[in-house]
């Protein structure tokens, strides 16, 4: 079998890990794939088609079809169009859990993301079912978790226009929703590792995550 270096990040929104999986790696240079992306770029294609997130059969068709483009600098193209700021406003938000729900958008993304690792030898991928779907044979799989509270607090310090209360609903609602569906639900994957950085910095956590992997590596 082909020799990947994936580190499978996972967790829940606001847990850290878009900030600590760019980090890691930077440190270890290696490419990031922010696999959330891909799931709202989806839904933006969606909305814009006037698609019913609920309609698994025509999300589907369009996740197959749907052409997505993610920048090395974070910018997310999506048929041409730059939709980088619409994939993070509140209505893709709002719709993204059930277009995530669905089996078949699932095969779809998840058969996009092996091949993006596979062109590069491996990669930094972060998401929600890395370490338990996409590469269960990671050679790091971590779980990030802090508390609801705090990853309220992160999410509204990104987001400009968004209150605490409207962010910890949503991300209440999210996390019900990822964690109960059926096709890869969010969940802590076998063998991974589970970091709580409600108390930590992002510094300390990068710190750890890179010696783990240097470890593993048998650097
Ligand atoms: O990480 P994020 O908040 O941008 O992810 C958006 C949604 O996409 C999230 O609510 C669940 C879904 N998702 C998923 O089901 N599987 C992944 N690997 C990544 C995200």
């Amino acid at each position: 079998m082909e020799d990947l270096t994936v580190i499978a990040i996972d967790g829940p929104a606001g847990s850290g890990k878009s900030t600590i999986a760019k980090r890691v790696a930077a440190e270890l240079d290696l490419e990031y794939l922010d696999t959330g992306a891909m799931y709202r770029a989806v839904t933006f294609a969606a909305l814009a088609k006037g698609i019913e997130p609920d309609d698994g059969e025509a999300v589907t068709k369009l996740a197959a079809a749907v052409d997505i483009d993610l920048g090395a600098d974070g910018t997310v193209t999506v048929e041409g169009i730059d939709a980088t700021t619409q994939i993070r406003g509140p209505e893709v938000t709002r719709a993204v859990s059930a277009v995530a729900a669905h089996p078949g958008v699932r095969t779809e993304l998840v058969s996009r993301q092996r091949e993006w690792a596979h062109r590069r030898g491996g990669g930094v991928l972060e998401g929600r079912d890395i370490g338990s779907a996409v590469f269960p044979d990671a050679l790091a799989k971590i779980y990030l978790t802090a508390s609801p509270e705090v990853r309220a607090a992160r999410r509204a310090g990104e987001v400009a226009d968004l209150d605490y209360d409207t962010v910890a609903a949503d991300i209440a609602r999210r996390d019900a929703l990822d964690s109960s569906r059926t096709a890869d639900p969010l969940r802590r994957a076998d063998g991974a590792v589970e970091i709580d950085t409600t108390h930590l910095t992002i510094d300390d956590v990068v710190a750890l995550l890179v010696d783990r992997v240097r470890a593993a590596r048998g650097a």
